[in-house]
Formats: structure tokens, sequence, C-alpha cells
């Protein structure tokens, strides 16, 4: 077994000492009754290489402070949650031996999203009336002078000694009126959790030894059967403290249980069936304490309340600015617009310099407010709530406003520009014919291909000219067969043709060209206009070629020479 000491690494935070090592996840162990962090000596070795070990000294044993005689077992759970608050822990895996398996427990129930996984070693769990009988006439012969051979005869075999005289040690140095509150606590508490197992919700151990008379393997696979995603193990020829006689089975069993998934599920899978929820787009913001704007883009967003007028965003733990927007006294959500696909990308990057690349202005609450966006809310900090891998930001709306613009879409990692669409199909079920093409750039250069009506004429992509009506569909499949794979990010024009009076429709976006097969790439600059099928096809594709000048792309509904120009900058 590993010896060194390890009493020098002890600290105290808030009346509550413990040893602590390594870096990583978090382990807290949480020992017995009579005992200390001590106890854990061969697990903090062991899992301080790749743990943040915390081996806290239960109330009243080692150098914590004792609780009052009347104390009860949530008074030990609220000792080890204080701790964890303490040290900033938002959630640790966390191990009880015997009586501290039962504040394990106890944590896990009242305290869910703290603990990341419970393994609970030695345990009890439903008595028979002579086992409750027993233990409790030994809680109340406790008494000065009494020694603790009888319940070291429990614990070791005869070839135990070193490690009997160890415990004994640390038996004899616990305050016995301490030693006397727990244990009356132990012994009272195994249906504590009667019924209400299956509210432990995490990947719970339950191990014991094959020989513990007290901490039967019954319990352990009896409490393993009641909670949600429970195991049992029991470590053969093993007594009450086997994570001393026992150490590397022990260790074994809590290696295993540390890698052990903290879902039963694929969360690759879970993400995706989330991303099915159709939603909204927003950049939230805030300022930093220094003034510098920081912001991400989230469609987590939820309207809470009207009155008062309050709602939510959620912040993932490993975004940069997540520790400026937990501490900020407030933060704005701005809606984007179908135009504003670019600024969510813009915001979900790691960019430095996020607001130097887009139009932002300070609101009435101080927050930026991105220019363009269909609504804005400008809140006060209302409530920060932890869940899990994310915050939930609820914010107090103190001025907001919005436009007619039409709102992005999101749904399953795609966007989506609801207002658009709807155009086109308007125009789709008109009783003309329905064209439906596409102005498609592959690296700056515009594509098109020949025109088999006209000799040396020159199209766009497009379907529907001859034949039956143009859809979306045949456009993508036209576009596979000329070997593009092509990305339809926006439509860029809906308008009626004078000439064939034909309701035209297209999109524009970017192509990666798998074969050059009878595809043209033409120069902006250079466009061939005389190859071209007639002028609204010019007229748009000069709309097109100045826009894309500037980086600010328009809608265009109407015919060729009258319409509305939408702007999406
Ligand atoms: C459409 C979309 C929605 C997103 N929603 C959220 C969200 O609700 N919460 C979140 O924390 N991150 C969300 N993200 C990811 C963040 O925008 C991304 O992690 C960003 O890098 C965080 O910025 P920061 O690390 O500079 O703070 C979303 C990204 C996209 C593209």
């Amino acid at each position: 077994m590993p010896t060194s000491a390890l009493s020098h690494l002890r600290k105290t935070i808030g009346g509550t000492s413990f040893i602590e090592k390594g870096e990583g996840e978090p382990l807290l162990l949480i020992h017995g009754v009579g005992l200390n962090a001590e106890a854990w000596a061969p697990q903090i070795t062991a899992f301080s290489v790749t743990h943040r070990v915390i081996a806290l000294d239960m109330a009243g044993h080692g150098e914590s402070q004792a609780l009052p005689g009347d104390a009860t077992l949530d008074d030990y759970v609220a000792q080890a949650r204080r701790l964890l608050d303490d040290l900033g822990i938002a959630a640790a895996n966390v191990a009880g031996h015997s009586m501290g398996g039962l504040v394990a427990i106890g944590l896990a129930l009242s305290h869910p999203q703290r603990v990341k996984r419970l393994a609970v070693l030695n345990s009890v769990h439903e008595r028979s009336p002579e086992a409750r009988a027993a233990v409790e006439a030994r809680a109340s012969a406790i008494a000065p002078g009494l020694g603790f051979d009888a319940t070291l005869d429990r614990w070791f075999d005869a070839d135990e000694e070193a490690l009997r005289n160890r415990v004994k040690g640390w038996l004899e140095q616990t305050d016995l009126a301490a030693y006397a509150t727990a244990y009356r606590i132990f012994a009272t508490s195994d249906r504590a959790f009667a019924g209400r197992l299956s509210g432990i919700l995490c990947a719970a151990l339950f191990a014991t030894g094959e020989g513990d008379p007290n901490s039967t393997p019954a319990m352990a696979e009896a409490m393993a059967a009641q909670s949600l995603r429970g195991r049992s193990a029991v470590i053969p020829g093993a007594r009450h403290m086997m994570t001393l006689t026992h150490w590397q089975e022990t260790n074994a069993l809590l290696s295993a249980w540390l890698a052990e998934r903290l879902s039963s599920f694929d969360n690759r899978e879970l993400r995706t069936a989330f991303g099915s929820f159709m939603t909204g787009v927003t950049i939230v913001t805030t300022s930093g304490v220094d003034g510098s704007p920081r912001g991400f883009t989230a469609n987590s967003f939820t309207s809470v309340s009207l009155e008062p007028p309050l709602l939510l965003i959620c912040i993932g733990k490993s975004a940069a600015s997540m520790d400026v927007f937990r501490q900020a006294r407030g933060f704005a959500v701005n809606i984007l617009s179908e135009a504003q696909k670019d600024t969510s990308v813009l915001f979900a990057s790691k960019r430095a310099d996020k607001f130097d690349a887009a139009r932002w202005r300070p609101g009435p609450f101080g927050n930026p407010l991105i220019e363009g966006s269909a609504a804005w809310f400008d809140c006060a900090r209302y409530q920060v709530i932890d869940a899990g891998d994310h915050i939930i930001l609820m914010g107090h709306v103190e001025a907001f406003s919005y436009s007619d613009g039409n709102p992005l879409g999101y749904a399953r990692g795609h966007y989506i520009t609801l207002g658009l669409e709807q155009a086109a199909v308007n125009a789709a079920s008109s009783t003309s014919r329905t064209v439906v093409g596409a102005i498609l750039e592959s690296d700056n250069r515009l594509i098109l291909l020949p025109d088999p009506s006209r000799p040396n004429g020159l199209t766009l992509p497009e379907v529907g000219r001859q034949g039956p009506n143009g859809s979306a569909s045949q456009l993508h499949d036209l576009l596979l067969r000329e070997g593009m794979d092509a990305t339809l990010g926006f439509l860029f024009a809906v308008f009626e043709n004078p000439g064939t009076r034909e309701q035209c429709i297209y999109y524009r976006g970017e192509a990666l060209l798998h074969a050059r097969g009878r595809t043209v790439l033409a120069d902006f600059e250079d466009i061939p206009w005389d190859r071209l099928p007639d002028e609204p096809t010019r007229s748009m594709l000069r709309r097109y070629a100045a826009e894309r000048k500037i980086g600010r792309f328009k809608v265009y509904s109407g015919d060729h020479r009258q319409g509305t120009v939408k702007a999406v900058d």
C-alpha cells in the first residue's frame, strides 16, 4: 500500500479540513465514522495523477470543526456541499466509504447537478431488524475507555496487523463526542433513502467486500438495482476496510467507474436530436469590466415571463467569454435577421476582433446592440443558474425594440431563411412556368453552362426553361450532374421575365467543382454579356457583380424593370 504520509497536504476552508492533491476532474472522497481523510491514502496517491483529489475530514474528525450533538445526516451532506462551493467546484465525482457513502448519496439526491458520478463503498441499506438492533446497541454503548478492539476485529483479518494499528490510531485520535454523534447517525440512517434511490440519475457504483458482515453484498446489489444507472461489485476476500486492505482491487473498480460515460448515450446523437428543434439565432453581448464588448452566437434563447419581463439564454462553460457573462451586470440579446448569417458565423468564431468586424452601438442599458437585428433586448442580470456544462443567464428586460425584418432560422446545423423561401414558394405557386437557377461562384469566378438552344450561348445553371416547371431539388440534381457541390446560401432574385412570362427564382452561393465538365468560369470583370440569353439575366448579373464588390447583397422581387429590392446587408 502507498503509505507516504499525506497530512502535510491538509488545508482548511470554512471549518472543514481536507487533503487536496492533483489536477483535473475533481474527485471528492468522504471517509467513514472515526476515520479521517488519510484513510483514503491509496486512492489519493493513485488518482491524483489524473484527478484533482479532495479528501475531506468529516465534521468532528481529523481537523474539521465538530457539529452539535443533535446533528443529522443532512448536516454532513451540507458540509460536503459547502466545501465544493468554497473550492469553486461546480460538480465532482463523489466517493464515500461506509457512513461517507450515505453522505455521498445524500449529496447526489439533494444536489444532483453537483455529482458527476457516485461511488458508495461498504455502505449500509435497509438493515435486517437484528443488524439494526446490534448497531444501535453499539452506538449507545460508546463510552470513554471502551476501546475499539471489537470494531477492529470486524474490520480486519488477523494478518492485517499493521493496517489495523494505523486505523486504531486514527480512531483513538477522534474526539469521542464527535465519534458518537456520527455513529448515531450511521446506526439510524440505513433507511434514510428508502424508496428514493431511483432519484440517483448519475452513473453509480455500489461496492463492498465479500466478507463485510454489516455492509453486505446483498445491500450493495439492492442499492444498485434501485438507482437508475447503478451497478454493484463485490471484492472477493475483502472486509469493511477494503479501501486499505484491498486497495488495488478497490482502485481498479474506481478507475473503471471514473471512466464511465456521464450519460448512457452518445452525446453527438443527443446534440443532433436537440438540433431538430428549429430556433432563431441570436448574438448575446455584454461589456467586460474593462468596457470591452464581448459576444457570442446563441440559439438557446427563450422568452420566460412578461410580468416581470424575463428571458434566458444558456452559455457553455467552455466559451471564452463565459466568466465575463457570469459576472456581468447585464447582457443584450440581438435576434438576427435573415440577412445576418455572416454575423452569426462571425460571433460563433473565437476571433478576438468580432466587434471590429460588426456594426454595433451601445444599448440604453449599456450592452452592445448589433445593427440590422430583427429585434433586441437590453437586459439587467436577473439570475445565473448552474446547469451541467452550461450556465443559464436569466435577464430582466430593461429596453427592447424590433423591426419587420424576417428573422434568421436555424435547425439541424443549417441556417433557414423563411421569408426568402416563402417568396420563392409564392412565385412558384403562380400559374406561369417557373425557372429556378443559381448564381454560383467558384474561386471568385462566375459559373456558366453552355446553352443548348443557342449556338455559342451560355446560361446560368438553371432548370425549368423547357419541360416541366423547375424546382430547387431539380436544380440540385442538375448541379450534381454537372460536377458541382454547391451551397445555395440565399435567395437573390424573384421576378417575372416579361418576354417569356416565366417566374424566375435565383439563388446565390458557392460551388466546389469536382470535375470541370461543361462548366465555363467567367471573371466578374469580363462576363461574356452577349452570350447570355436575355436582358433580365444580364441586369440581374450586373446587380450581382456590383453588390459583391461592396459585399452587401439585396433581394430583388418584381419584373426586370420594376420591383422591390430588399436590403440584406
Ligand atoms: C447557430 C449557433 C447557435 C449557438 N448557440 C449557442 C448557445 O446557445 N450557447 C453557447 O454557449 N454557444 C452557442 N453556440 C456556440 C458559440 O457561439 C461559440 O462557442 C462561440 O465560440 C463562443 O464564443 P467565445 O468562445 O468567444 O465566448 C452557437 C453557435 C451557433 C453557430
